[in-house]
């Protein structure tokens, strides 16, 4: 009896072990999602889903909050600039992953590398990331092709989502705005027929604050590209500033993904600097990071909660 009471002991404890051991390795690989899911119902639904950049602990904590909140679907960005402020994809990935289940986020969230070259992609895979961006748009047409071609098979034997870029997105770069290139559709229809997930294709958008004589997106390129491409998910980077009317236009002629980094940053400098100048980090402990860090981070949650009911993504997850 004693012996069949410790085999009923031991029994349980071991199907306890198998339990949590089987939810840990279920957890590690479907904490994170690729994008490809989410952004295929998102195209059918006509709404977007928002990558927003992270750049620190406070950043990430800031968006995964909000998009649980909001039962949105997420994608969280990650330059090559920004993975390597916080030390290594591989810092980036674990972060991420480990937020994730600490928090109980339940929505489908994906860590995506932003414009990768092509040796910060292959860093990405092997850090554990869902989903990269190979932005080859800088490159003669023909090698971009090769490239992508090479990194769409990579990223399907991985289960990793792929986004490719054509026609170069403009911005500031040594104090010169350069004005957004508009893809050529017919080499659009090329990147995208390789078989990547999602599509960049520039329409005259760019990254940071848009100058006072932007012309606006080209809503022609946009829908040649969009007619060319079919299903495809494009994406729209430069998403900080886009007027709202033109955000709404653009998904509706076939943008399912947004990018936005600049405008967190503006909303967390700008509450960090109200925090700063009222003297609140010289009253009492007010010079905690904690302290000090929240009203940004609380900043970056409104920024990102605007953009998501602009781009219809809120209750989708
Ligand atoms: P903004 O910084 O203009 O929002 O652009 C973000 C982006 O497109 C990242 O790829």
């Amino acid at each position: 009896l004693r012996s069949r009471g410790l085999g009923d002991v031991y029994k349980r404890q071991t199907e306890d072990c198998e339990k949590i051991i089987t939810q840990a390795i279920k957890g590690g690989t479907s904490m994170l999602v690729t994008a490809e899911e989410m952004l295929k119902k998102a195209k059918a639904g006509k709404y977007a889903v928002g990558q927003f950049n992270i750049n620190n602990l406070e950043w990430t904590k800031a968006i995964l909050a909000t998009a649980q909140e909001l039962q949105s679907p997420v994608i969280l960005g990650v330059s090559e600039g920004a993975g390597k402020y916080m030390t290594g994809f591989g810092t980036v990935a674990a972060m991420v992953k480990a937020m994730i289940e600490e928090m109980n986020i339940t929505v489908p969230v994906a860590l995506h590398l932003d414009h990768g070259t092509y040796e910060g992609c292959y860093k990405c895979i092997k850090a554990g990331f869902s989903s990269i961006m190979f932005d080859g748009s800088h490159l003669p047409i023909e090698e971009n092709i090769e490239k992508t071609k090479e990194l769409v098979a990579v990223c399907k034997g991985m289960g990793m989502s792929l986004e490719a870029e054509v026609g170069s997105i403009g911005g500031e770069e040594d104090g010169v705005v350069g004005m957004g290139e508009c893809a050529d559709p017919e080499e659009c229809k090329k990147i995208a027929d390789l078989g990547v997930t999602m599509l960049a294709a520039g329409i005259g958008n760019i990254h940071g604050v848009y100058p006072a004589n932007w012309k606006g997106l080209s809503f022609e390129t946009l829908a040649a590209v969009s007619e060319k491409v079919g299903d495809m998910p494009l994406v729209l980077h430069g998403g900080t500033g886009i007027p709202a009317d033109m955000i709404k236009k653009a998904i509706s002629l076939g943008v399912s993904k947004i990018n936005v980094n600049t405008e967190c940053q503006l909303s967390f400098a700008a509450a960090t600097r109200e925090y700063i100048e009222a003297g609140k980090d010289q009253k009492g402990k007010g010079f905690d990071p904690r302290k000090l860090l929240a009203p940004g981070a609380e900043a970056i949650k409104a920024t990102v909660k605007e953009k998501m009911e602009l781009f219809g993504s809120v209750g989708k997850a």
